[in-house]
């Protein structure tokens, strides 16, 4: 099997502003320690602290993350931000279409794609999300629904980038719920996605590495990343604070 470096990122949501961020950001790049060079941590702070993030993971290994981005390159889009408008910050992943993104602003198979593609165009890593829901699990719709959403994402990538892309398996009924998806629940998700990207791109499906997000905590954390195929985590509330996002990437050292 490939060895995939563990990767685990928060995703900060609407909550911390510039001070909160530069605060935790500084924390993360003190505290990291031990993970440099075997387990990726990067952050998602809330868009108009980026600039501030940036500036204080400026030459550190903690990478800083967009929670979203548009495809155009630039143009009369009200509210939106480009790659361009990201990477000049020094900006180099972004999370493409979230569940958030996909139930409250028409995040869709038509658009994470283009997101995705247009990330990939400017030199960013996509973080690109899949996931069902509670009522879609219940009826067994997990393999469908996810293999729908992932098939739209990997339909766009081409063999030569495919190893740049994340792939995060986040199911619903899991985020901000407290209730994680079990390691075998997981596992068996992840191994889905990593088939179809094996369909697609043969070997170079080893590459690709699959978070798994949904009430990631620091105790749940190295059960998780121990499965085979679950290579990270993205993570919501447990992130906010420096300490417990590094303790989740500690889980990850046993991959490492
Ligand atoms: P959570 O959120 O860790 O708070 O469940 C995960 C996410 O939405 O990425």
């Amino acid at each position: 099997m490939a060895k995939r470096v563990p990767f685990v990122c928060g995703n900060w949501k609407m909550h911390h502003g510039v001070e909160a961020t530069r605060k935790q950001v500084r924390a993360l790049v003190e505290g990291i320690g031990r993970l440099q060079g075997k387990v990726e941590v990067a952050v998602a702070p809330v868009a108009t602290t980026l600039f501030a993030a940036c500036e204080v993971a400026r030459g550190s290994p903690v990478k800083i993350a967009a929670q979203n981005v548009h495809w155009a390159e630039k143009g009369a889009f009200t509210g939106e931000w480009s790659v361009a408008h990201l990477v000049e910050l020094g900006v180099t992943h972004a999370i493409c279409g979230h569940s958030e993104r996909r139930a409250l602003f028409g995040d869709d198979d038509t658009t994470v794609p283009k997101r995705v593609r247009a990330a990939l165009d400017g030199g960013l890593v996509p973080i690109a999300c899949v996931g069902e829901s509670l009522k879609e699990r219940e009826e067994s719709r997990t393999a469908q629904v996810v293999g729908r959403q992932t098939e739209a994402i990997l339909e766009i990538v081409k063999p030569d980038e495919v190893e740049r892309l994340v792939l995060a398996y986040e199911p619903v009924w899991a985020i901000g719920t407290g209730k994680n998806a079990t390691p075998t629940q997981a596992q068996e998700v992840h191994a889905q996605i990593r088939a179809l990207l094996a369909k697609r791109f043969g070997a170079k499906a080893e590459l690709v590495r699959l978070q798994y997000g949904g009430s990631v905590k620091p105790d749940n954390a190295a059960e998780l990343l121990r499965e085979p195929d679950v290579d990270g985590a993205l993570v919501g509330g447990a992130s906010l604070e420096a300490p417990s996002l590094l303790a989740i990437g500690e889980g990850g050292m046993q991959r490492a």
